[in-house]
């Protein structure tokens, strides 16, 4: 990194939006795990589209990992007095460093002797855990499934069984959809593209690691959104948030 995109980076850092000191939210992160995948300006952008979303649709989030940002919004809802309901996927896939690269071996980086189809366990075990332990009475309607597959079943409007044996009624407008899956341009851009087929108007997107100058294809996927000319930006901290215009 040069020093004019170190300092660039750190002012950034320093001009980052929050909310007003929320207790639980503080103790959240050290409650489940993620704690490094979440930047503490997506609370504040959370926080803005699930307290301003159009009423009466879902929340949706792909990628969940250990359960961190679904426990957030979970708590953001419950604290806006909104009673959407929070749908999310994940596949639970263990992300190695080199998969991109062609290298993808069975186990986990840098240790042999850990199998990813057992990491895939541990995570589904630990999101399961946490969001039994902090929202056992507002469960989210959560699958195990990879973005695509998930909108496949969202689009054909199914009746569907969530990891918890809850039954609901899939296909329902979306109000807010934070989109943290796969980072890769092309998921990102299909991720983009599902979501927008049943967004509502006045509804929002956030993006995850979409901020200036990151490596995923989630930033190079703004330049796209940015000329979407039926989306505004309604801000930058520093990861993208949209509104999809009435
Ligand atoms: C950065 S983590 C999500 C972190 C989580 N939102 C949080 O803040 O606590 C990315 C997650 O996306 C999941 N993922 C990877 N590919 C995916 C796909 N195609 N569809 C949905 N989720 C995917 C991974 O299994 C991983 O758990």
């Amino acid at each position: 990194m040069t020093i004019l995109k170190k300092i660039k980076s750190t002012l950034s850092k320093l001009k980052v939006k929050e909310i007003p000191e929320d207790i639980f939210i503080l103790r959240l992160k050290s409650l489940v795990i993620g704690a490094d995948m979440l930047h503490n300006g997506n609370i504040y952008l959370m926080d803005y589209a699930l307290k301003n979303m159009p009423v009466d649709g879902v929340v949706i989030e792909i990628g969940s990992y250990g359960g961190l940002s679904t426990n957030l919004m979970l708590h953001l809802l419950k604290k806006h007095h909104r009673v959407e309901k929070l749908i999310n996927c994940d596949p639970w896939i263990y992300e190695g460093a080199f998969d991109r690269h062609g290298e993808k071996s069975n186990s986990i980086d840098g240790r042999h002797d850990i199998l990813r189809e057992d990491y895939s366990t541990y995570m589904k075990t630990n999101f399961i855990n946490s969001i039994q332990f902090l929202h056992k009475d507002n469960l989210p309607h959560s699958f195990q499934l990879t973005s695509d597959e998930f909108f496949s079943e969202y689009d054909k409007k199914v009746q569907a069984k969530d990891i918890f044996n809850q039954a609901v009624q899939l296909g329902s407008a979306i109000s807010f959809a934070y989109i943290d899956g796969d980072h890769a341009y092309a998921y990102v851009k299909r991720d983009f593209e599902n979501v927008d087929k049943h967004l509502m108007n006045s509804g929002f997107i956030l993006f995850d690691d979409s901020m200036d100058d990151s490596p995923f294809g989630s930033t190079t996927f703004m330049k796209e959104m940015k000329a979407n000319k039926n989306y505004q930006l309604v801000a930058k901290n520093p990861n993208y948030l949209f509104q999809k215009l009435a």
